[in-house]
């Protein structure tokens, strides 16, 4: 039976939100760095780079769960987007699979709610306008499969980026 899932988009820290699970933009040693990767540690505190360091790492495009520690969110799920090499490096396949991992990871975990950053749109240099049609696009194929999550937030940073992602939601 299909039920009826709100996804939309926001403007917020994303540490503040409190959903089951929030994804962590992470680089592939999780062991911290800046952005929304610091500020998911800075807020869950130094449990969260303890059971980071557990883990060994994660590949470019998979997603590792651990709890959320201090953060309103149960748990965060790390993932590793792309690094943004003009395009024709697989980046869109790598980005994809990120939150395709991330929503099946948090359904597994039986989260209902889970929130994901602008994935890759930072440091990494992905541009947001095709960053965003992919993630949005993706969220809604992978929901098909993730039968228990009936919320998604995308959690923009700043307003341009908003603007981005409600576009990209309104366009379906
Ligand atoms: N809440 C929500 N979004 C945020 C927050 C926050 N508190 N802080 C930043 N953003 P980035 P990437 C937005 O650079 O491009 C790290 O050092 C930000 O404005 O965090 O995937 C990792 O360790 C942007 O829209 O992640 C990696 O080394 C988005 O989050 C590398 O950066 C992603 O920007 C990953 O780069």
């Amino acid at each position: 039976m299909q039920q009826t899932v709100q996804i939309q988009a926001l403007k917020a820290d994303i540490t503040t939100l409190k959903v089951d699970v929030i994804v962590n933009a992470a680089n592939s040693s999780l062991l911290g760095g800046g952005g929304v990767d610091g500020a998911i540690h800075r807020a869950a505190g130094p449990e969260l780079l303890e059971a980071c360091r557990q883990l060994g790492g994660c590949p470019t495009g998979e997603a590792r769960l651990t709890k959320g520690f201090r953060l309103p969110a149960k748990y965060v799920i790390h993932t590793v987007g792309p690094v943004w090499r003009g395009g024709s490096q697989g980046e869109a396949a790598l980005l994809a699979s990120c939150y395709r991992n991330s929503l099946k990871l948090a359904d597994e975990r039986h989260c209902r709610s889970i929130a994901v950053p602008s994935i890759s749109t930072g440091a990494y240099g992905y541009p947001v306008e095709q960053a965003a049609a992919i993630a949005t696009q993706t969220v809604r194929e992978a929901l098909a499969d993730a039968s228990g999550i009936d919320e998604v937030l995308f959690c923009c940073f700043s307003d341009y980026d908003l603007e981005v992602y409600q576009k990209a939601l309104a366009r379906g």
